[in-house]
């Protein structure tokens, strides 16, 4: 298994190119379940989750096929002739299920591996049944499977979902398309992938308004047509690498990022007394000055979220004085803690929250974490270590990050990948 090996204590300098949005990429995928034609969508990060949901829809029928200069356009289509999500996928990646609604709309039934515990918590698809059987889905769970089925077509529903799940949203939404007459999504999740998703099915024909809003309205059309859509950047990568500036007193552009789209983010890092702010071409982050403990609680989009709490949590470790890090959204979102102290930090967690009082430096160590976000903290504290950090198990590195140690190395980080 691969490892990849850091010398810290280098500030980083230079500019990093971020990517199309993983978490807009995934739905936006399964939305060509939704349309016999061809969909075409640009900006496609590469990463092993984009190649597992191709291996999904190809199972289904869909041929995704790369094209452009650099492999970053995916082109969509063909006839659904298969409706199930084995558990062999659905296990390596929960965001399977998102075939669940579209799959249901187009031919009226699907059967999906239900998605397990994972290693951030037990996650349930509740949100994402009910919705369907408000829209008048019979759904059975058989066999460890969501088997899920509709006479003729969906109906429109008024939905209230009582948490704004990003997943359940985008189901909802996608299936509404297609439903007959009307469907509110109420207390739908706002983050910034899920207006894409949004914009890409107007596109494809679909009549959706509230677009960016917590309430979304759905006047069901007969079909849908082929598209082309631009993924938006991705503000999870954005943010990561603008705590990696940050953690080493350095200063980078992130080209392409929308500072708009990080919503809290930019303001916690403002907070801890770290630049961030649109340049021409992106955003420019810098610290040259005191890293100050900023408290954070994760929370739906605006809010702080969650993917990028493990990050935040690795520059406050380095911070002056304490700041104390909510988790609300997952359990056991806390990994990468023992982790962290094992390289010099001082966190204590206390039920959802962790205590982390910021100590003068850290010091390399070999480490590893079983999620992305998580080892993605240990290369972001890696980066500020004196000595020499090892992060194993750099597979869940691949999954949401292209290229991580040649966008840092050629910010001047001393980065490498060890094969093995
Ligand atoms: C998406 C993101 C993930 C991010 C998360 C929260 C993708 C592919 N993944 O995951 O990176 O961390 O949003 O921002 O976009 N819940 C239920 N019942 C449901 C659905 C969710 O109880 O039916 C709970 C979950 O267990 C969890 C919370 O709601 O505690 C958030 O889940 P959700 O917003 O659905 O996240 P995902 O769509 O799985």
């Amino acid at each position: 298994m691969d490892r990849i090996r850091i010398r810290g204590g280098r500030p980083l300098g230079g500019e990093i190119a971020i990517g199309g949005a993983k978490n807009a990429a995934l739905p936006l995928m399964a939305a060509g379940l939704l349309t016999e034609q061809r969909l075409v969508l640009s900006n496609v990060p590469r990463l092993a989750d984009i190649e597992t949901m191709a291996w999904l829809l190809a199972g289904h029928g869909i041929a995704v096929e790369r094209k452009g200069p650099e492999g970053r356009d995916l082109s969509l289509g063909g006839a659904i002739t298969g409706t199930e999500a084995p558990y062999d996928i659905v296990r390596k990646m929960r965001a399977s299920v998102l075939v669940l609604g579209p799959l249901l709309a187009r031919v009226g039934e699907a059967q999906v591996s239900m998605p397990g515990g994972c290693a951030i918590g037990t996650r349930p698809v509740d949100l994402h049944l009910k919705g369907l059987e408000q829209m008048g889905a019979a759904i059975a769970l058989e066999g460890g499977y969501i088997r899920a089925r509709v006479a003729g077509r969906l109906r429109g529903a008024t939905i209230v979902l009582p948490f704004a799940s990003v997943g359940a949203t985008e189901n909802l939404l996608m299936a509404a398309a297609l439903a007959d007459g009307q469907t509110v999504i109420a207390n739908a999740a706002r983050e910034p992938e899920i207006a894409c998703l949004a914009i890409c099915l107007n596109a494809m024909g679909a009549r959706i308004t509230g677009v960016g809003s917590d309430r979304l309205t759905i006047e069901g059309v007969a079909a849908l047509h082929g598209a082309e859509h631009r993924i938006i950047p991705d503000r999870i990568e954005t943010g990561t690498y603008a705590c990696a500036a940050a953690i080493t007193g350095g200063e980078m552009r992130l080209l392409g990022a929308r500072l708009a789209d990080l919503g809290a983010v930019a303001r916690t890092l403002g907070e801890a007394g770290v630049m961030i702010e649109d340049g021409p071409d992106g955003v420019l982050v810098r610290r040259d000055g005191t890293l100050r403990g900023a408290d954070v609680m994760t929370e739906p989009y605006p809010g702080f979220p969650t993917d990028m709490q493990a990050q935040f949590m690795a520059l406050m470790s380095v911070a002056e004085g304490a700041a104390m890090v909510t988790e609300t959204i997952f359990e056991n979102r806390f990994m990468h803690v023992p982790e962290l102290n094992r390289m010099g930090a001082r966190i204590n967690v206390h039920g959802a929250s962790a205590i982390v009082r910021g100590v003068g430096s850290l010091s390399g160590a070999p480490v590893m974490a079983t999620d992305l976000r998580a080892s993605v903290s240990l290369i972001v504290a890696g980066l500020a270590a004196r000595g020499e950090t090892v992060v194993n198990r750099v597979y869940h590195l691949d999954r949401g990050y292209e290229a991580l140690e040649g966008k840092l190395a050629a910010c001047g980080a001393d980065i490498e990948r060890i094969a093995g």
